[in-house]
């Protein structure tokens, strides 16, 4: 048994969160209730982040004192965590006292010690990210983190030397590879930020008014970074109630978005050098959820309300499609077409209806109660292999914090058990009376079941209860060590099953979100005209889902198939009309270096003399065609909507034969 202490970013009040807050939060409830599961000490903390720059503007524009409205959004935080069920052991808001006079100590005594000296600053600041720059920072003259405006700042400001402290920091990272993850974010935060040298941080102002008061120096205020990052200790009681910070300290897991890992993995770590405190066990930096747009954003009003998914779709389906959809450590597109998706196929195909079949199977060839198992045969040692297997790689996947993979690995139980009873056949068994075999596999369904949703509990929070009700088990499978507990052979023989409603009722994809795009019209076609290979348009912005796909995630395709798919920027050297039709252009390419000719049904939306020299994206490896006598050697990609026809073209000239994925 260990100890873990996990933490999200605390967030900043200045408007309702969205689905990317949910995000993280939701993560970093699976791994607190995880944690729980296998009985280590377990700590969560969230909060939010209330002072600064930007809180005061926004408090300003909406015409109230910035606790006045603070106050007001943080109620609506906390009922958001409260509705998806987050098990947080505290919650900070960095206006609370003990915080505020915790971080005075700190900055007292940093300055005490020579940490902290008096300056000036002139230089530049993003308020939106309450960041400070340097000239040679700025891209075009913006915030190289979010691109907006930034101010010039000309003040005098406390300093804290983060200078001293690069080269114990850079030792610490190359020293401990754990520290950074992934991988690919720890050598940005070396190349970019530590090689080129760490300037000293400005850790007070003084223009504004909205934060913790420097004790020794009133009229300035502490930097809201440095205010921010010290919750992680203060909410533990550092520096003046040792109990839960000498318990807990070191975290073992800091759980933040990319944008904000630098904050996390140099200036977070220099505080508690040189406070002579432990550093963090590990900082994941995990990637953002976009939509087919672009970045959500508040002021681009395109963001995604998790109360409205929950009302409309129940608290598990949403915390399970936040969990397994995105991939590990990268951006995920968030659709609520893939949302629908994953309740139809995973939760109301695969999970719901093992359940729905073993209960009514129990029932009908049972009388209810579960039979004791016989012997066990090849056919039910795969399932019991699954079981073993699920349990094991459940672990291992959480140990690397990929959540996705965990329930992929629970996800393979259920497909394993969908199929076996397919291949057992229990009513076969049942109208040849074989009653021993016939008990055997009635036990392995509902022993699989069990299993499962003991693996489930730290992700799914209503289902597995519902199982194990449905079930006829007693208590709370919550409660139950797994370790122990999700081994075969547990289910007590002669518990009565009680059968109720569906776990998922399906999703009609039509009425929830007006359907799929429709495909192109197979009718629109010339007359006459051969099968376009190397001219059609892929549909539209969402992809071509069909709601009622068949069982096993068919419908959604692995990332393998998808890398199957060579798709390739390639520049037009050449274009004209095939003779006689309005529709089709013959193109020529440039392809990794090799010319190739391409005929594209894109003759009524583009003059061919537009498409010269431009960079397009191809499937490089298609099957060659022959199109009106014409070889066409791949097919490019454009978008269609109605009649509208739009190509698709890199953002930004990036070179023929740049891979696109
Ligand atoms: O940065 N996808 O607060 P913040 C995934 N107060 N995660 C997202 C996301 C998205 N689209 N949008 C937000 C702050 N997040 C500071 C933190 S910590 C000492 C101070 C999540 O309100 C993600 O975890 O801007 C990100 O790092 C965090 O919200 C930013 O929240
Ligand atoms: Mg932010």
């Amino acid at each position: 048994m260990g100890k873990f202490y996990v933490t999200t970013p605390i967030y900043y009040p200045s408007d309702k969160l969205h689905i990317g807050h949910a995000y993280t939060t939701v993560i970093a409830d699976a791994l607190a209730r995880y944690h729980r599961q296998i009985g280590d000490d377990t700590y969560f903390l969230t909060g939010t982040d209330e002072h600064g720059q930007k809180i005061q503007r926004r408090a300003e524009e909406a015409g109230k004192s910035p606790q006045e409205f603070v106050d007001g959004i943080v109620e609506g935080i906390k009922s958001l965590w409260q509705l998806l069920k987050i098990s947080n052991d505290d919650f900070i808001r960095t206006t609370e006292e003990r915080h505020v006079k915790r971080v005075q100590a700190i900055f007292n005594r940093l300055y005490e010690q020579g940490d902290i000296y008096k300056s000036e600053y002139e230089g530049w600041y993003c308020t939106p990210c309450e960041t400070f720059w340097l000239e040679r920072q700025l891209v075009e003259g913006r915030c190289p983190d979010c691109q907006r405006e930034v101010e010039l700042l000309h003040e005098e400001s406390y300093f804290f030397r983060l200078s001293k402290y690069a080269d114990r920091l850079l030792e610490h990272i190359e020293t401990h590879p754990e520290f950074i993850q992934p991988v690919s974010r720890k050598n940005e935060m070396i190349n970019n930020f530590l090689r080129p040298g760490l300037e000293d941080l400005c850790v007070s102002r003084t223009t504004f008014s909205w934060g913790i008061p420097v004790p020794f120096d009133s009229k300035h205020v502490v930097y809201v970074w440095l205010d921010a990052l010290t919750n992680y200790i203060t909410a533990l009681g550092y520096p003046d109630d040792p109990e839960l910070f000498q318990r807990y300290w070191p975290a073992d897991l800091h759980l933040v978005g990319k944008e904000i890992v630098r904050f996390h993995t140099i200036i977070w770590p220099i505080i508690l050098m040189a406070l002579d405190l432990p550093l963090p066990r590990q900082v994941f930096g995990h990637g953002w959820l976009v939509l087919e747009g672009g970045k959500m954003s508040k002021s681009k009003g395109n963001v995604i309300d998790p109360v409205v998914l929950v009302d409309k779709y129940g608290l598990d389906a949403v915390r399970y499609y936040l969990l397994r959809e995105m991939p590990f450590g990268a951006d995920g597109v968030y659709s609520e077409d893939a949302l629908i998706l994953r309740i139809n196929n995973d939760l109301a195909n695969d999970l719901g209806n093992l359940l729905h079949r073993t209960v009514s199977m129990i029932e009908k060839f049972a009388g209810g109660t579960v039979p004791a198992p016989n012997t066990y045969e090849d056919l039910d040692r795969e399932v019991i292999d699954q079981a073993a297997a699920a349990l094991r790689e459940r672990k291992e996947y959480i140990e690397k914090l990929d959540v996705s993979g965990a329930l992929a690995a629970i996800f393979r139980l259920v497909e394993k058990t969908n199929k076996y009873i397919d291949s057992a056949a229990p009513w076969a068994l049942n109208r040849e009376g074989n009653r021993e075999r016939l008990a055997t596999v009635l036990y392995t369904m509902a022993e699989s079941l069990r299993v499962t949703a003991l693996l489930l509990t730290p992700f799914l929070v209503e289902t597995p209860g519902k199982i194990w009700e449905q079930l006829g088990l007693e208590g709370d499978p919550a409660a139950l060590n797994p370790e122990m507990e999700a081994v075969w052979g547990r289910f007590p023989a002669g518990t009565q099953v009680k059968k109720g409603d569906p776990l998922f009722p399906r999703i009609d994809m039509e009425k929830a979100v007006g359907g799929p795009e429709e495909p192109t019209p197979a009718g629109k076609k010339e007359k006459n005209q051969p099968a376009e290979a190397g001219a059609k348009a892929p549909a539209g912005a969402k992809p071509p889902v069909k709601p009622d796909a068949a069982p096993g995630g068919a419908g959604l395709v692995t990332i393998e198939e998808f890398a199957r798919l060579d798709l390739r920027v390639a520049r037009v050297l050449a274009a004209e009309r095939v003779p006689d039709t309005d529709k089709l252009l013959k193109l020529t390419i440039k392809l990794g270096g090799e010319e190739r000719q391409l005929v594209a049904g894109i003759g009524e939306h583009y003059e061919p003399s537009s498409l010269v020299g431009r960079e397009i994206v191809v499937v490089a490896n298609l099957k060659p065609a022959k199109i009106r006598g014409l070889l066409s050697q791949g097919m490019l990609l454009a978008a269609a909507s109605g009649d509208e026809l739009a190509l698709v073209v890199p953002e930004k000239s990036i070179g023929e034969g740049a891979r696109v994925r």
